[in-house]
């Protein structure tokens, strides 16, 4: 294939028919497909449902420390469901603070305890005088965006590279400013490039000098059980930042999150926060006020139905049968549609839930109108951004695990039609 940029004015408006075409034959299809969010599919879904009928009975609710699940109490959760928790936390049980359904509910409010009351005795971010800023490196997940901007939080960008955040820019940027309060981080298959962290970039992150002495890594280990090989040699793994932070005499710089949403039921799962024991002591004490106890039946339904880390491996090993046909699909699309034609760049992740496709910038957003305008929906261009804005308006997430393999196929040749079509459409303009 012949490079767009570089085919002669002729060639270019040949093909540029030629996809014009190949696009009003797409949209006389009268597709309804969806690639917009990263949803697991019913056949992965079924794969949990067993777990529903565990707890049948009276004498199926109680956990092994004698607690009626079916009651109030025990706000931090039960001893089965924190040894489950720390597994996906790559911390110890008592480390851990199982909370409800969502780990972003859980972030949520660790960011608003900061800004009401500090963190170990420093003032509150809030009472600060002028804007609170964190650091989002990019692309990265439009709901960490969108907690920032409800509360007010400055977002200031920061390049994502194949081994994590740009740490040159990081250090400089945390070490110059005490206003910068933290810094998200999807260490492992990240949300959407599916790069993850090498140990370096967490030793980095644990012993950078920041401004800020209250300064907090939100270290969001959404995808860390979930990749796409059964082969341990082709499962990527990262340091534990709570080590790192340890070591690097940082020990409360870090909170660490995760759920079973991707692993059981997103809404219907369990989620749970890591932290050092001085700030779980001071999350526990001000979510007294908040809350009597989480869901204890779920919790001890998810323990039972995953009580080992082998039984958890092999329900993982299930689920990435289930989505790995998909990921590979969407790369054999996108090399036999775009290889060659130097109009775009994509990663081919292994794990997590996403491709990051990058075309030429400029046509991003134009990419996805048409694909909107084909049947085909996809994330909105902007959306890996903070504020929904990307520069170089070029970065569309791509969420292959929903749609069923045929409907797939057509959303990603759809997609790639679009693609092409902007790209010309931008190189003639
Ligand atoms: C990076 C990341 N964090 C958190 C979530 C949501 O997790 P939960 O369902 O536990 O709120 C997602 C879902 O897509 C995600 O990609």
């Amino acid at each position: 294939m012949v490079a767009y940029g570089k085919m002669s004015a002729e060639e270019s408006r040949e093909e540029l028919h030629r996809v014009q075409a190949q696009y009003a034959a797409i949209q006389a299809r009268g597709l309804s497909l969806n690639m917009a969010r990263g949803k697991p599919a019913a056949a992965q879904l079924d794969l949990s449902t067993p777990m529903l009928t565990l707890l049948q009975a009276r004498e199926d609710c109680f956990s092994e420390d004698g607690t009626d699940c079916r009651n109030y109490g025990v706000i931090d959760g039960i001893p089965e469901a924190k040894r489950l928790m720390a597994y996906l936390l790559d911390d110890d049980p008592e480390n851990v603070f199982v909370f409800g359904n969502a780990s972003l509910t859980i972030m949520h409010d660790a960011i608003a305890r900061c800004l009401d009351f500090g963190c170990l005795g420093s003032t509150p971010w809030a009472a600060l005088d002028g804007p609170v800023r964190f650091l989002c490196p990019v692309p990265g997940y439009d709901r960490h965006f969108a907690i920032l901007e409800q509360f007010g939080i400055q977002m200031t960008p920061v390049p994502l590279t194949d081994s994590g955040p740009d740490m040159d820019e990081v250090e400089a940027l945390v070490d110059a400013d005490a206003h910068i309060k933290g810094i998200w981080c999807v260490p492992k298959y990240s949300n959407p490039s599916g790069i993850t962290y090498t140990d370096e970039t967490v030793r980095r992150l644990a012993r950078m000098e920041c401004a800020a002495e209250d300064f907090r890594i939100f270290w969001d280990n959404a995808y860390c059980v979930h990749h796409l090989y059964a082969e341990k040699e082709r499962q990527d793994r990262v340091l534990d930042i709570g080590i790192a932070c340890v070591e690097a005499g940082n020990p409360d710089r870090y909170l660490k999150f995760a759920s079973t949403s991707k692993i059981t039921f997103p809404g219907a799962g369990v989620a749970a926060l890591a932290a050092s024991p001085a700030n779980l002591t001071e999350a526990k004490r001000l979510c007294n006020a908040q809350m009597i106890g989480h869901d204890k039946l779920n919790q001890l339904r998810h323990a039972r139905f995953l009580p080992t880390a082998e039984a958890l491996a092999a329900h993982m090993d299930a689920q990435a049968d289930i989505i790995r046909p998909k990921f590979q699909l969407v790369q054999r699309i996108l090399d036999e549609e775009l290889s060659g034609l130097e109009i775009a760049t994509w990663t081919d992740p292994r794990g997590g839930y996403f491709v990051s496709f990058d075309g030429l910038p400029g046509t991003a957003a134009r990419t996805v109108e048409l694909a909107k305008a084909a049947g085909v929906i996809l994330t909105d261009a902007g959306a890996t951004w903070p504020y929904g804005q990307d520069p170089q308006d070029a970065n569309i997430r791509i969420a292959p695990t929903m749609p069923p393999l045929e409907e797939l196929e057509q959303a990603m040749m759809a997609f790639c039609c679009c693609a092409k079509l902007a790209a010309l459409e931008a190189l003639e303009a």
